[in-house]
């Protein structure tokens, strides 16, 4: 139960847990959040977070750690071989995904590049239900490519479809069909997704998607990064898993993959990552490349005192109260925007709520940086940064994003509900002045992974004249 109903009348979220370390943040006037906006190209990745109040860019590695997780922190055992703090971890993996292989590696990325170049030649295509930036990176660079299989309701931002994150069978079945097995070398589910708004995939789905696969004698491959989301929407939305406890939700997930990976920086609230499998063939295939580029297989990329963080919090991944917490606050978040007529993908779903860009700036053309445009209003009027989901988290030569989204992440555990209510005010007042809001351009184009670090130079003075606009508001 993370939701208390009150005396007074409706619904809140309530943390189910109280803080004992906190770290103090401040609000800076709007002249010098327009002067941070200046330095960092307009881009909400490059402001320095001390010049940030609220910060909703990601979830990623910025979750807080409970009491349990810093106390194992001093656990760690730093041997550079056989340490026990990595077979506890390989235990803790056994026991909740049941996997008999487990290697760590230093973030989510790094799964990718390890598996990408364990099992991708040139020529080859990967089926997922929608790309992940990073995962797409590494495959390109072996010469591979993605092809999605989302189905339709998925590219909507609209309507209240629970598992919007749905591969689209038929036609995954009709591209297996036709294409050489060999050029599939896997068979990949995002489960939740990222870059859709954080909508959740269905178990029935994966469980079809998984048949199909050992139909065709293909690898499941299964990104577990955003699952904690993906295991409470399961939990709530699907009425044949209501009764069935979030450890066996997430067994049963993870027996329908072969290989599973995962960043530790979401999955674990530590910062790390892991792969893990039954095939011992392919285990050593990985292995080899994470000795390699990793580390020695007993760490990978990771500090030890990391590793026990992410067993614990493996543990604490299996607590309702812990995973709700997010999905809660970002349910409240599009339930309040709704109320204020403010555009949100809608249902809610994980990781963050989601703007809906495309129908906020609708004055502005889609090839305005609508999203990053307005991420950069939203840090001007409230301190608060969220990150673009659109043009300028794509290649240049995609010259058009499916959707353009601003992301304001609920990282678990960070901030009160008092946070939430000051940046859904905030928003709501630009929501009200959005006419105000210009574009943007691009000031450099050559990079070929963006990481979401891009230099925008904004068309005209717009943003001067909403600061100014918001300081004749008196709000501060
Ligand atoms: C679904 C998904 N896969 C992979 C990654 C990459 O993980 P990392 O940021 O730890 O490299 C992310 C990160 O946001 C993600 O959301």
């Amino acid at each position: 139960m993370s939701k208390i109903k009150l005396f007074a009348g409706g619904e809140i979220p309530i943390e189910m847990h109280r803080v004992s370390t906190v770290h103090n943040i401040r609000l800076i006037p709007v002249e010098d959040r327009l002067a941070a906006l200046d330095e960092a190209g307009n881009c909400s990745y490059n402001l320095k977070s001390e010049d940030v109040f609220i910060d909703m860019v990601t979830d990623s590695g910025f979750n807080a750690m409970s009491d349990e997780q810093a106390g194992a922190f001093h656990l760690a055992d730093y041997a550079y071989a056989g340490s026990t703090t990595y077979y506890k971890m390989a235990d803790k993996v056994k026991e909740i995904l049941g996997k008999d292989y487990f290697l760590p590696v230093h973030q989510g990325r790094a799964c990718e590049q390890m598996l990408a170049r364990s099992f991708v030649k040139p020529g080859d295509l990967i089926p997922t239900n929608f790309h992940f930036c990073t995962f797409q990176t590494q495959v390109r660079l072996q010469g591979g490519d993605l092809v999605e299989f989302l189905q339709d309701k998925g590219l909507t931002t609209g309507g209240e479809d629970g598992f919007k994150g749905d591969y689209d069978l038929e036609k995954l079945e009709k591209f297996l069909s036709e294409t050489p097995k060999e050029r599939v070398p896997l068979i990949r589910i995002e489960a939740g997704t990222n870059l859709i708004g954080g909508q959740p995939i269905s178990m029935d789905n994966i469980l079809a998607v998984s048949a199909i696969a050992k139909k065709h004698g293909i690898r499941t491959l299964l990104d577990m990064s955003l699952v904690m989301d993906n295991l409470h929407f399961i939990k709530t939305r699907d009425e044949k898993r209501r009764g069935m406890s979030v450890r066996e939700i997430m067994r049963e997930m993870a027996d329908a993959a072969d290989i599973i990976y995962f960043s530790g920086r979401k999955l674990g609230f530590a910062r790390g990552g892991g792969i893990c499998m039954n095939d011992k063939a392919d285990f050593l295939t990985v292995r080899g490349y994470v000795s390699c580029f990793e580390g020695f297989p007993s760490f990978g990329g990771m500090s030890s005192a990391e590793m026990e963080v992410m067993r614990v919090g493996f543990d604490d991944t299996m607590d309702e109260n812990v995973i709700s917490q997010g999905p809660d606050f970002i349910e409240y978040m599009v339930e309040e925007f709704k109320k204020r007529g403010v555009p949100v993908v809608t249902p809610a779903g994980g990781l963050g709520c989601h703007l809906d860009a495309d129908r906020f700036c609708d004055h502005l053309g889609k090839k305005d940086f609508r999203g990053a445009a307005l991420a950069a209003a939203i840090y001007l009027v409230s301190g608060a940064r969220g990150m673009e989901r659109g043009l300028s988290s794509e290649k240049p030569e995609d010259s058009i994003a499916p959707f353009e989204l601003v992301r304001l992440a609920v990282p678990r555990r960070v901030y009160t509900l008092s946070h939430i209510m000051y940046v859904i005010d905030r928003v709501t007042w630009l929501y009200k002045h959005r006419e105000m809001i210009g574009a943007m351009r691009w000031e450099d184009e050559s990079i070929e992974e963006h990481s979401f670090i891009d230099f925008l130079r904004p068309v005209g003075d717009w943003r001067e004249k909403l600061a100014a606009e918001y300081k004749k508001a008196n709000l501060e």
